[in-house]
C-alpha cells in the first residue's frame, strides 16, 4: 500500500475518493487556496489530511516518489495542473488522472510527461459520489508497468464484486478510452429505460405501476444498476406530486458521450444505439412548435414483451460498445481482453448489471467481437418482442429512437443480404469508383452505358 498520497481537486468525486483512500490507510496530502475549504474537509476525515495553501509546499511535502491524483476538470484544468507539476516534480513521480478526461488528451499528457520521466496514468472512475466514497470501478491506462503498493491501493479501494473492478490498460489512453464507452454505453441504457417508460405512460400505467414494472425487471434478465435507481425514482413524492412529474423534459450532458460518437465515426465503428441516445438528449432541447400528439395504446403489450425489448436494446448497445474497443485495441495493438473490461464493470460503475456476467461466459469462449453466434441465436425471442413493440408504438407516433436503432442494427449486421451492391453500382454509374465482383477482389469499372 501507499502510505500517502497527494490529492489536487477536493470537488465531490476528489473528496470522496479521498475519504476512500484515507479509510484504507493512506494519508492524503492536498492544496486548496481557500484555508477555510481545508479546515472544512480537515473535519470529515478521522485522521491523515494534510492541507497546504501553497501549490510548491505541497509538492515539497510529499516523500519521493511522489505520487499524485488529479479530480479536476478534463481538458484545459487538467493540462495546467499537469504543466505545474512537471516543473516542480522529479524523475519517477507518478501523476494519476482521474477526472473524465478524453483518452487522446490523456495519450498527449503521457508523451509530454515521459519527456520528463514523470510517470503517467489516466484513470476512468466510474460510479458517481457514491461510488467514490464506498468503491468505484477504476480503468487504469498507463505507459509504465505500476509498482506492487499502487496497484494494491487502487485493489483496496475499488469496488469488489466477484472480482476487484479495477482494469488495468496498457496505454496512457486507455483506461480514459474505456471509461469514454462505458458512458456512451450508460447514455444507450438510460434513454431505452426512458423510451420504455414512455410507453408504459402511454399504456396509462400509474407511477407505482411503473415501478414495480421496473423493480421487477431483475427476474427478467434485466437487473441492473440504472433500473433499479428508475424504479425508485418513479415512486418518489413530495407531498401528493410524483417528483418525476415535476421534472422538465430536457435532458444536459457533459460531452462524454459526443466523445464516444466522435470516436465512432474516426475508427470506422458503428455504434447507433449510441448515437440515438445522445441524439435524443439534444432533441429534447430542441423542441418545433407543431405537436403530434401520442395516443393511448389501445393495442396490447405484454409485460413479457416489454422487458424482452428492455434487454435486447441493452445488449445491442453493450455490443456496439465492445465493438468499439476491440477496434480501438486492434489498431493500437493493446491487446484488451474483453473479459477483463465486462469484470472491470461488474461492479462500482453505471452501467454495472447481471448483463455483463453473462457476455463473460460469452467473451470466455473467444475474445472476438464479430463470432457472437450462440449469443444472438439467443436473441430471437426478443428480437420477435422488440419487433412487436415497435410495430405498436410506430402506429401510436411514440418516439422511440434507440429502440429502433438498436432493432435495426442488429437486422443490418446478421442481414444475409444487404443492399450495398447496389450504393457500389451507384458510385461506380456516377462516380467511376469502381466495384467488385463476387468471387474476385479486383477493383473494376462497369460500362454502365
Ligand atoms: C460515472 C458517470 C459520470 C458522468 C455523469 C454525467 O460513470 O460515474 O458516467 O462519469 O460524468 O454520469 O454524465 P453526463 O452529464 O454526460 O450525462
Amino acid at each position: 500500500m501507499l502510505s500517502e498520497i497527494g490529492l489536487v481537486g477536493l470537488g465531490v468525486m476528489g473528496k470522496n475518493i479521498a475519504l476512500n483512500l484515507s479509510d484504507n490507510g493512506v494519508t492524503i496530502k492536498s492544496f486548496n487556496n481557500s484555508k477555510e475549504k481545508l479546515d472544512d474537509i480537515n473535519k470529515e476525515f478521522l485522521n491523515g489530511f494534510i492541507g497546504f495553501t501553497s501549490f510548491d509546499e505541497f509538492v515539497e511535502s510529499l516523500e519521493s516518489p511522489k505520487t499524485i491524483l488529479l479530480m479536476v476538470p478534463s481538458g484545459k484544468a487538467t493540462k495546467e495542473v499537469i504543466k505545474r507539476l512537471a516543473d516542480l516534480l522529479e524523475e519517477g513521480s507518478v501523476i494519476i488522472d482521474g477526472g473524465n478526461s478524453f483518452y487522446l488528451d490523456s495519450i498527449d499528457n503521457g508523451k509530454y510527461l515521459s519527456k520528463k520521466s514523470i510517470n503517467f496514468i489516466g484513470m476512468g472512475v466510474s460510479g458517481g459520489e457514491d461510488g467514490a466514497r464506498n468503491g468505484p470501478a477504476l480503468m487504469v491506462g498507463s505507459g509504465f508497468s505500476l509498482e506492487a503498493p499502487l496497484i494494491n491501493t487502487l485493489k483496496n479501494i475499488a469496488a469488489k464484486s466477484e472480482v476487484e473492478c479495477l482494469g488495468i490498460y496498457q496505454g496512457p489512453g486507455t483506461g480514459h478510452f474505456i471509461k469514454m464507452v462505458h458512458n456512451g454505453i450508460e447514455y444507450a441504457e438510460m434513454q431505452t429505460i426512458a423510451e420504455i417508460y414512455l410507453i408504459l405512460k402511454n399504456l396509462k400505467k400509474s407511477n407505482m405501476e411503473m415501478s414495480s414494472f421496473f423493480s421487477s425487471q431483475s427476474k427478467n434478465n434485466n437487473s441492473s444498476y440504472l433500473i433499479e435507481i428508475t424504479s425508485k425514482i418513479l415512486q418518489k413524492s413530495d407531498g401528493d406530486k410524483f417528483v418525476i412529474d415535476q421534472i422538465k423534459s430536457v435532458a444536459q450532458n457533459k460531452g462524454t458521450g459526443k466523445l464516444t460518437i466522435q470516436t465512432s465515426l474516426n475508427l470506422g465503428v458503428s455504434i447507433p444505439s449510441i448515437a440515438a441516445a445522445y441524439d435524443a438528449r439534444v432533441q429534447s432541447s430542441n423542441q418545433y412548435s407543431r405537436k403530434i400528439s401520442e395516443e393511448q395504446i389501445n393495442d396490447d403489450i405484454s409485460y413479457t414483451d416489454l422487458s424482452n425489448a428492455l434487454y435486447f436494446s441493452r445488449v445491442c448497445s453493450m455490443i456496439q460498445g465492445l465493438e468499439l474497443i476491440s477496434k480501438f485495441s486492434d489498431d493500437e495493438n493493446h491487446n484488451i481482453s474483453i473479459v477483463k473490461v465486462l469484470e472491470n464493470w461488474s461492479g462500482g460503475c453505471i452501467i454495472r448489471s447481471n448483463l455483463l456476467s453473462e457476455l463473460k461466459k460469452e467473451f470466455s469462449k473467444n475474445n472476438n467481437i464479430f463470432n457472437l453466434n450462440n449469443l444472438f441465436e439467443n436473441l430471437e425471442k426478443y428480437r420477435v418482442s422488440i419487433s412487436k413493440v415497435l410495430q405498436v408504438t410506430t402506429k401510436y407516433n411514440i418516439p422511440t429512437p434507440v429502440l429502433s436503432a438498436s432493432l435495426n442494427w442488429f437486422n443490418s449486421v446478421t442481414a444475409l443480404n444487404n443492399p450495398s451492391n447496389l450504393i457500389q453500382a451507384q458510385r461506380d454509374f456516377f462516380g467511376r469508383h469502381k466495384v467488385q465482383l463476387i468471387d474476385s477482389s479486383d477493383d473494376i469499372n462497369i460500362d454502365w452505358d
